[in-house]
């Protein structure tokens, strides 16, 4: 082990250019030792790098699965964190910039969720754990996943959110949803629950803002939290699309609204996107609601192939924490792990990653 890691200031002022050269000898340096794994929202300079790419639910799967010694995370926190809760102990997890989190995941947090948990029990006039089962979408710090495992719930991703919820409703007669209200009421309306057996808990209000007739009465209590990049996507944007665009077809990720969901043709996750959109016929004109990065790279993808790929919204809107992942960071990580420096460990402590596995090991039984 040399004495100092490498500091990231003598990155900063590199150009993407030279960081593409160091960052392929690197790799070829660490061979099967390294893999990195990268989300469909990487930027181009980022994502060219990876070695697997995939959704939420697939990269999980993938760090559950990887043998090398270090998984270098191209995605967001909460991801890093699931890689290290899944991958063996000895293996090592890096996110290559700190700062890339999730402000969706920012919106719940373990004291405002507590809380939640115990004023539900409050309104329902009994503990909550006897009637409600939590449910974590992944996108949320890693003890709020321990939360659910404490109290028999569950982690979902967009590709399962479906088959969770039945695994929860068989349980017990209500469901605790958070952080993304989008996701929660868009499967479970999909399900064939209706949107009066659902309510939004306002974490920013005493009880939520509910009353106990409210809380009794509904099946849903979703977590008053959404992504800030899919918010950017409304309804007129499909309305003015199909107007100019006879038979076009619309695909939206379920972080999108209700209304948004319900005009498009197709819902699903980024992976679901893409294979959706590549299984297309040449002459298919789609409208894609979700975030640029994946939309660009497919729309240049699927052009010579006669698919026409648009982006919904007509103002520029990407995920900013996703695009902190620089080649500059990658570079850093990578060089640093070739000199035998570990920077940017992501560790989850064990009482808190215990938990948390019992609940995405729930999920992975029923994804399988
Ligand atoms: P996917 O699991 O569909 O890749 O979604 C992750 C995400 O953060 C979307 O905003
Ligand atoms: Fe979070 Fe939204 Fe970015 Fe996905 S797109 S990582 S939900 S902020």
């Amino acid at each position: 082990m040399s004495a100092a890691a490498l500091p990231i200031t003598d990155y900063n002022a590199l150009s993407d250019e030279s960081c593409e050269g160091r960052i392929r000898a690197a790799k070829a340096a660490l061979g099967s030792r390294l893999t990195i794994l990268g989300h469909h929202y990487q930027r181009d300079e980022v994502f060219a790098h990876a070695d697997i790419s995939g959704d939420s639910l697939k990269l999980s799967r993938l760090a559950a699965a990887s043998d090398a010694e270090y998984i270098v995370f191209c995605g967001v926190h909460f991801m890093a964190e699931v890689a290290d809760i899944l991958s063996r102990p000895e293996q090592v997890v890096v996110l290559p910039d700190l700062a890339a989190g999730c402000s969706m995941a920012d919106m719940a947090n373990l004291v405002n969720v507590e809380r939640c948990w115990s004023e539900l029990s409050e309104l329902l006039g009994e503990a909550a754990d006897s009637q409600v089962t939590p449910i974590t979408y992944i996108n949320s710090a890693a003890d709020l996943k321990g939360f659910c495992g404490r109290h028999e719930g569950i982690v979902c991703t967009s590709s399962n959110s479906e088959a969770v919820l039945n695994w929860a409703f068989e349980r017990r007669e209500k469901i605790l949803f958070f952080p993304d209200q989008h996701l929660g009421r868009n499967t479970a309306h999909r399900m064939g629950i209706p949107l009066e057996d659902m309510v939004v808990w306002d974490f920013d209000q005493p009880y939520g803002g509910l009353t106990a007739e409210q809380v009794a009465r509904a099946r849903l209590i979703l977590w008053k939290g959404f992504c800030s990049v899919h918010q950017m996507f409304k309804p007129e944007h499909i309305d003015a699309f199909r107007e100019r665009t006879p038979g076009g077809l619309v695909i939206s990720h379920p972080e999108n609204s209700f209304e948004v969901c319900a005009k498009s043709d197709y819902v699903g996750s980024t992976e679901t996107i893409l294979k959706t959109v590549r299984a297309s016929e040449p002459g298919t004109h789609w409208l894609v609601g979700t975030e640029l990065n994946l939309v660009n790279r497919l729309h240049h993808e699927m052009k010579p192939r006669g698919v026409q790929v648009q982006f919904m919204s007509p103002v520029i809107c990407m995920c900013s924490t996703m695009f902190r992942t620089d080649p500059q960071h990658l570079a850093w990580t990578l060089e640093n792990l070739v000199e035998g420096q570990v920077v940017n460990q992501i560790i989850v402590p064990p009482e808190i990653a215990q938990p948390a596995k019992a609940a995405l090991d729930r999920m992975l039984a029923l994804s399988a």
